[in-house]
């Protein structure tokens, strides 16, 4: 491909190219005049390039003095060798210069507003406020390349497996993810107002209904909820459904594509996937989505603690709970203080309070000691495979509290201390999910995945009779502790369909205003299908190394669902209010 402005880009040129004669085009960095003397790294996307230009090159001289850091020009030169104690082994283009011939100012930079150098300390949101700016960073780029070629390889691993693309539309109508939806409002239909859909869910299910038997889709979804590290209100899914499947055929297809994808980012992954059920997770990570690349793990010490004359602990396990504790290596060195405020951190999590036995060179030590005694003390320790120096957590609260609030000190506490190692990648498939949950907000049960699950064949006769016992076909695939996938098996029958419909509380008025047309075509020639969809954000963030999502998309929104940037959401004209019947409550009406 021959370029008008430039021979190469600003990373290509080696000793190889000594004595050729190039054009480059991009922004200036890290300029220098040295008085008889000006040098300058001319940047773009794909590297730095040193140019030279001295006092006997008359006018360009004259030129190059003139220039200031992120103008952007265009310089024609020769290729030099750089004398040798001047090479720089860190950079490709390290071993040579470009004596500047010509330079063309294309556009003059004003003082940047925000220091973007990769060591400036910039709060995050004046980085969100000139997003552009900051996106000239190498890290930020390299982070969205990769996901680029991320999704390049999902889109060439299954166009090769018969999959195809289908887009599903942006208008539509509330779908049942179980977040808040973000509603536009139509101007023709007064009144009315589009959904924008929380996942292609029923497109795809009704692509299967059409006959397409193999579909995904690399497809925006938004949800209005709480945002997290992980969350952001518009995201992005690899959705994928498929006919004439069992759970079997959708993990050995995922598996083979997350190889395709994590080699992409240098990792060589091992398949099949360990697989654990639901309650398994709970039980021993106090998760949904555990993280296994270290242990640590939660158990449970009913047998060991109980009726010693505790009463907190005997109370609980009469009235069905659990007890649960985590061993910590060298923990005994936590101060009061520490402890403290870990117990502080699990009360967040609905624990009423966090007991602890360490084990020093004094014996045991635990403001529980005198009603256990030293005997159980013992046994304690021995149970959780613990030894002088370690101490132990306990949690006695509901199976969901015990676990989930230990489970979440096991993160905090690993992650203070080093215990995950870095540069592994540990997938698990969380499977036998609960069908439904119970909303105590709503006085209703509520589909754990959505209501398009298929439960358990020998389960749909508990539908009716007991909703809580019914078991989804459902399953999640976490990574490194992160939910990165999640889909199921479906309902292909109207009737099933039906019946989790009444389960979850919708009438059958409900059902057919808001599910009829889906409902319909379930009786159309439904083949059985099943499907999946992924956080593209998530694992690119993952497989980037970082710790948040924004880091992976070009223009995140903050925490608050905004974008400093554009500065959305705004208000929006009168005149367009008008057109679209909306008036707007002002606060305090
Ligand atoms: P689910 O709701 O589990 O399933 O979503 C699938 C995956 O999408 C990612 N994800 C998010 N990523 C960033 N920000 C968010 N707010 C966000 N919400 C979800 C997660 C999650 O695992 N239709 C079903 C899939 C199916 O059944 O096939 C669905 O959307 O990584
Ligand atoms: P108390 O007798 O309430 O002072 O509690 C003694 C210790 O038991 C304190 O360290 C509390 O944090 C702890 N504790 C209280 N309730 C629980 C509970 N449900 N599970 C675990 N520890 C608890």
């Amino acid at each position: 491909m021959k370029l008008i402005n430039r021979t190469h880009t600003c990373g290509e040129l080696t000793g190889k190219n000594e004595g050729e004669m190039v054009k480059l085009s991009g922004w200036i960095n890290s300029h220098r005049d040295l008085g008889s003397l000006v040098f300058f790294d001319l940047r773009d996307r794909w590297g730095i390039t040193q140019i030279t230009v001295d006092e006997n090159d008359g006018e360009v001289f004259e030129k190059a003095k003139t220039l200031r850091n992120w103008d952007v020009v265009s310089v024609d030169g020769i290729v030099r060798k750089r004398p040798e104690n001047m090479v720089n082994n860190n950079l490709k283009t390290g071993e040579i210069e470009v004596a500047a011939t010509n330079i063309i100012l294309l556009n003059k930079t004003e003082p940047l507003p925000i220091n973007i150098d990769e060591k400036a300390n910039v709060s995050e949101e004046l980085r969100l406020k000139y997003r552009y700016l900051d996106l000239r960073r190498y890290p930020l780029q390299s982070k969205l390349i990769l996901r680029h070629k991320i999704a390049l390889s999902v889109r060439n691993f299954l166009d090769k497996r018969g999959f195809i693309e289908v887009e599903t539309p942006m208008l539509t109508k509330s779908t049942p993810e179980g977040a808040r939806d973000y509603v536009v409002p139509s101007r023709i239909h007064r009144g009315k107002f589009y959904a924008l859909p929380q996942s292609p869910q029923l497109f795809k299910q009704l692509l299967m209904i059409s006959g397409f038997d193999r579909y995904f889709q690399i497809v925006k979804c938004f949800r209005d909820e709480d945002l997290r590290a992980d969350r952001q209100p518009e995201f992005t899914q690899i959705d994928m459904e498929m006919s004439f499947v069992e759970e079997e055929d959708v993990f050995s297809i995922v598996e083979g594509m997350m190889v395709e994808i994590c080699k992409v980012a240098g990792y060589e992954i091992e398949t099949p996937f360990k697989r654990m059920t639901f309650k398994e997770a709970m039980e021993r990570y106090g998760s949904d989505k555990p993280d296994i690349r270290f242990s640590m793990e939660l158990k449970e010490i009913s047998d060991t603690v109980c009726g010693s004359g505790f009463k907190v602990f005997d109370s609980v396990k009469e009235s069905g709970g659990v007890i649960k504790a985590i061993l910590v290596k060298g923990g005994a060195e936590y101060s009061r203080k520490n402890i403290k405020d870990f117990e502080d951190f699990v009360k967040t999590y609905g624990a009423k309070g966090l007991a602890w036995f360490k084990w020093t060179d004094d014996g045991f030590n635990s403001p529980i000691l005198k009603f256990l005694g030293e005997e159980k003390a013992k046994a304690l320790f021995e149970k959780m495979e613990g030894e002088k120096g370690d101490i132990v957590f306990i949690v006695a609260d509901t199976f969901e509290t015990a676990c989930t609030s230990l489970g979440a000190l096991r993160l905090k506490i690993a992650k203070e201390r080093n215990l995950i190692p870095e540069n592994t990648l540990s997938f698990v498939w969380v499977t036998d999910f609960p069908m439904f949950e119970w909303d105590e907000e709503e006085k209703r049960y509520v589909a754990m995945h959505h209501p398009f699950t298929s439960p358990k064949k020998e389960h749909i006769e508990l539908l009716e009779s007991e909703p809580s016992k019914v078991m989804a076909r459902a399953y999640d695939l976490a990574l490194n502790g992160f939910e990165i996938g999640g889909g199921s098996i479906r309902t292909h029958n109207m009737e099933v369909q039906k019946k989790v419909f009444k389960a979850i509380g919708l009438s059958e008025k409900e059902a057919e205003e808001k599910f009829g047309f889906f409902l319909n075509a379930l009786k159309l020639g439904a083949p059985p299908h099943g499907g999946i969809a992924f956080g593209l954000d998530r694992i690119a963030m993952i497989l980037a190394g970082g710790e948040s999502i924004r880091d992976v998309i070009a223009f995140p929104k903050t925490t608050s669902a905004m974008c400093l940037m554009t500065e959305s959401p705004s208000n929006i004209d009168s005149k367009q209010l008008e057109e679209l019947g909306i008036e707007v409550k002002k606060e305090g009406n």
